[in-house]
């Protein structure tokens, strides 16, 4: 046992949705405390009472400061780190122009090692603690960023990118590697220390129905996995799987036909769904994950968050670096607020860090460990300056509430923000 350590600030953290459930959702302590021992959550609660009941821990005070769960990025792609603010183009053009040529570099297990850190240390910067990433096609893409994150003791969800058409020579596996590597970085990887083996066709586009069948029949055995993938981002993108798959319904057939579609599925921006489309990934429980900065970057379109919710949808949070615009779950957070503007909802600020924690732990199945400040969880936390900036500053002195506070350094904030971030209790950034 190591000695527990009661962390006082500023707390929130969920009782449940608020889409659900309103601000009697979250619970809110303006003279907080947060006891960590042995890299879970021991207690959360009034400051006086945690500090009675536990006069021997170390303290650890961070002011007025508001310490959250540790942001969860639930879909991003750590070989785009480099070609981040790329000019120019929309998804097809965007993936060979720029996405493709740097995946190769990948190849190089090097380099993946090299990009797979800074990578992490930059989400850890930007107070994520989790990530739900794609690698490249390249099995020792996959190691890199395992390595990285075991190194930081991170919670990092990723898989092999598996692609077997429509991709550059050097960027293409086969039917059978795309199993085998699959299946072996799995056994190698799966519920090691903090690491879960996420099973990912890139799209459809990029593979053969056999490739989808095979991938399929890899999660059937193994269903205790994730299985990421991408639908309907871009209207060209759903003209050409139309044209690839002339006998699948629509997108999503393309999938559910060969085994992709179920409850541990996430799929990436999921912006323009049929009505069929819609019916079958809240039947089966699927989660659809939604990449504002990206969204708007490439020029996808505006997500129904409204809508789908209302259905009860689970959807979960995320960056999709580097189509998306941003690594922080702040700007993120933000650019989910404007979108959702665009469409007549504008989301709370309890709403938006809900997503980006709670959501994302649902989605990712894993809110029995992450995305919430409770007892028994990992001591995953970020602790947020309200006042982190100028700009910032004068406006924080004016809010009337914690939402108002909140809502101000989610719309203003970046990295800057960040106080610390904390992984399984200890202090990982800044270092
Ligand atoms: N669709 C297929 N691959 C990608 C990717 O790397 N980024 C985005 N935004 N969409 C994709
Ligand atoms: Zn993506």
């Amino acid at each position: 046992m190591t000695t527990a350590r009661l962390h006082l600030g500023q707390t929130l953290s969920f009782d449940g949705s608020p889409f659900e459930d309103g601000l009697g959702a979250v619970r809110h302590d303006r003279h907080g405390a947060l006891l960590v021992q042995d890299g879970h959550i021991a207690a959360i609660g009034p400051a006086e009472t945690l500090k009675a009941a536990h006069p021997q821990a170390d303290r650890v005070d961070h002011g007025t400061a508001l310490i959250v769960p540790g942001l969860i990025d639930a879909h991003a792609h750590y070989p785009q780190t480099r070609i981040i603010a790329s000019w120019g183009k929309r998804l097809i053009d965007w993936l060979n122009s720029y996405t493709f040529p740097e995946e190769m570099r990948f190849g190089d297990p090097a380099y993946a090692a090299e990009v797979a850190s800074a990578y992490l240390d930059l989400l850890l910067a930007n107070g994520t603690t989790s990530v739900c990433s794609y690698c490249t096609i390249h099995p020792a893409s996959v190691d890199a960023l395992f390595d990285a994150a075991a190194a930081r003791n991170m919670r990092v969800f990723a898989g092999k990118t598996c692609m077997d058409r429509n991709a550059p020579d050097g960027l293409r596996d086969t039917v059978q590697s795309a199993h085998d590597d699959s299946l072996a970085l799995l056994e190698r990887w799966h519920g090691r220390g903090r690491a879960g083996y996420v099973i990912t066709p890139r799209f459809s586009p990029t593979s053969t129905p056999e490739q989808l069948e095979a991938l399929g029949a890899l999660w059937a055995a193994h269903p205790d996995c994730l299985m990421q993938t991408h639908l309907s981002e871009q209207t060209d993108e759903i003209a050409w799987v139309r044209d690839l798959f002339p006998e699948a319904r629509d997108y999503l057939d393309t999938y559910e036909q060969h085994g992709l579609l179920g409850a541990r599925g996430l799929y990436g921006h999921a912006i323009h769904l049929e009505p069929r489309e819609r019916d079958w990934l809240r039947e089966t429980g699927a989660a659809l994950v939604h990449c504002p900065t990206s969204n708007t970057f490439i020029g996808s379109g505006l997500f129904d968050m409204d809508g789908l919710m209302a259905e009860g949808q689970r959807v979960a949070l995320a960056t999709d670096t580097g189509g998306g615009s941003s690594f922080s779950m702040l700007r993120t957070m933000a650019a989910a607020y404007e979108i959702g503007q665009l469409r007549g909802r504008a989301l709370h600020a309890a709403e938006l860090l809900w997503l980006g924690t709670q959501g994302s732990a649902r989605a990712l199945h894993a809110a029995d460990r992450i995305g919430n400040l409770a007892p028994g969880l990992e001591a995953d936390f970020t602790v947020l300056d309200l006042a982190s900036t100028p700009a910032i500053a004068q406006r924080s002195a004016r809010a009337g509430d914690i939402w108002e506070a909140l809502f101000a350094t989610i719309m203003l904030g970046d990295d800057r923000a960040i106080a610390a971030t904390y992984v399984a209790g200890a202090r990982a950034a800044p270092a």
